[in-house]
């Protein structure tokens, strides 16, 4: 039981902090820590803030303790995200009482749902700024330097920084993140993210493809193209002429791909409502677009899904993932579940598992409902599932998912794959890691050959976990 607890943890999406570097710590006059928390929009965004400081000459540290200036993106989707972001923030307290002078900021979906109330709960905190309102942060800095408590937490409809080169922080060098839309107009009852980041809008397509040559350039070898709900990508440039028309996701994904055959193409999230035959047949054109989608389905009982207000049945889900095959039968497929959300019986809840086992997915990220203040199902419906109740659910579908996930790795023993080597594999410097185009993680021996991080290579499964598959270069 206790392996199956961890791998919830581990799989939450949460809880993974980092601290970024400066290329050259002493070439700004002062210093700014910061820590990401939730999804990888927000690791984005921290970028896009590193930005916007080193604009103001504060160089990145990966030591909070040296920083004038601690900054924390935080995630509201689940109550045990906030309680993470608290629990930090107590930390941070300690070192602010040995430096009254050190700058406290809180960033992100959190600082968006509390707003000003943050400041009354969290005494040590000075400076509160929502997704939209980084470009005040300077402002915001000068404030709080001449011991003020400032909040901005304005949501916009066209903010997109579409202008802003991000930062990239503790960056591997041949993997990062593109920011291509913000915000979600969908209103999944259970979830706090259209509240935290506001009314969708896409980002000029010109600047992407710009960001990712840029990236290319400079040695990037993959790009992951991020939004909450990626096919509703659409941006209409102001003269439309034949030549200008709307792009669209499928469109997009073209016009990125096209920037290298040498630079993989990567994105996330994908609804099954909106995902189109068009940017199917666009992965399945481009050898460089990875074979890979994520494809939350939340429940496998379509009166839970309408409770939910995901927009589709059961049937249209499964129907959705045999399009997937079809067109792409190597393509790699995970999912996100929810357990227990309000109302779910427990018929509902072996609807989920048999779906499971009719999508086989590789991967998934599995959660129990957690109510978020203000949500429609908050308004709406009684969490009426008891913890226990949740809890058993939940490791009922992790089970289920980990021999998927075993089956699935195990599957691809004597295969060959091509894989993108991101660098020395967590356990070994003799090895390398890197991974195939269906996102599975790939470890091999170095060998004698004079290989680097940024480098496709040919790799032979030789035995897998659920994890990671392992092989040699061939
Ligand atoms: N935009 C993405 C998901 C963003 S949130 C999409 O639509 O797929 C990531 C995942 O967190 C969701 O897919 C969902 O499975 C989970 N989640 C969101 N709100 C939750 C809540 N209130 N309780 C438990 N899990 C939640
Ligand atoms: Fe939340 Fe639904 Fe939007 Fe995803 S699509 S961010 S789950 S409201
Ligand atoms: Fe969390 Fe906000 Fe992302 S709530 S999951 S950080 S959009």
């Amino acid at each position: 039981m206790a392996e199956i607890l961890q791998k919830v943890v581990d799989e939450s999406k949460q809880g993974e902090a980092f601290a970024p570097f400066a290329e050259d710590p002493n070439q700004y006059s002062k210093k700014f820590y910061i820590e990401s928390y939730g999804c990888q929009m927000n690791f984005s965004d921290s970028e896009i803030v590193a930005s916007i400081l080193q604009e103001e000459g504060f160089g990145a540290t990966r030591n909070y303790e040296d920083a004038s200036l601690v900054l924390i993106n935080t995630c509201s989707i689940r109550e045990k995200a906030e309680q993470t972001v608290r629990n930090r923030l107590q930390a941070f307290r300690k070192i602010k009482e040995q430096r009254p002078g050190m700058l406290i900021g809180v960033l992100g979906c959190m600082a968006e749902r509390l707003k000003a109330k943050f400041l009354e709960e969290e005494k040590l905190v000075d400076i509160v700024v929502g997704p939209d309102a980084y470009r005040s942060l300077p402002g915001l800095i000068t404030e709080a330097e001449g011991g003020q408590k400032t909040v901005n937490v304005l949501l916009s409809r066209e903010e997109t920084y579409a202008d802003i080169a991000p930062v990239r922080l503790d960056s591997n060098g041949v993997t990062a993140f593109v920011s291509i839309m913000r915000g979600c107009n969908n209103m999944c009852s259970f979830c706090v993210v259209p509240f935290t980041r506001g009314r969708e809008r896409s980002r000029d397509a010109a600047s992407i493809v710009n960001e990712c040559r840029d990236l290319f350039e400079r040695g990037f070898r993959e790009v992951t193209l991020l939004g909450q709900n990626v096919d509703s990508y659409h941006y209409s440039p102001l003269a439309t002429t034949a030549a200008n028309e709307a792009v669209t996701f499928a469109r997009l994904l073209e016009m990125v791909a096209q920037v290298s055959p040498l630079l993989r193409v990567r994105f996330s999230t994908s609804h099954p409502k909106d995902i189109t035959d068009d940017v199917l047949h666009t992965m399945a054109a481009y050898h460089n677009i990875c074979r890979y989608i994520h494809l939350p389905v939340q429940s496998g009982n379509t009166r839970v899904l309408q409770a939910m207000n995901r927009t589709y049945t059961r049937e249209w889900y499964l129907s959705k993932v045999q399009r997937i095959r079809e067109i792409m039968p190597d393509c790699g497929l995970s999912t996100d579940v929810i357990s227990g959300f309000c109302t779910e019986t427990e018929e509902e809840h072996a609807d989920t598992l048999s779906l499971m086992e009719l999508c086989r997915f590789d991967m998934a990220y599995m959660f129990s409902y957690s109510e978020r203040p203000g949500t429609l199902a908050a308004r709406r419906f009684t969490d009426d599932v008891p913890e226990n109740v949740k809890k058993r659910r939940l490791e009922e579908i992790i089970r289920l998912q980990n021999g998927h996930s075993l089956e699935s790795y195990k599957n691809d023993i004597g295969k060959t794959f091509e894989v993108l080597i991101e660098g020395d594999s967590r356990r070994s410097d003799a090895d390398w890691c890197g991974r195939n185009s269906q996102n599975k993680m790939v470890v091999f021996p170095k060998g004698t050959q004079d290989l680097k991080k940024g480098d496709y290579v040919q790799v032979k499964i030789n035995s897998a976990t659920s994890a990671t598959l392992i092989g040699e270069m061939i």
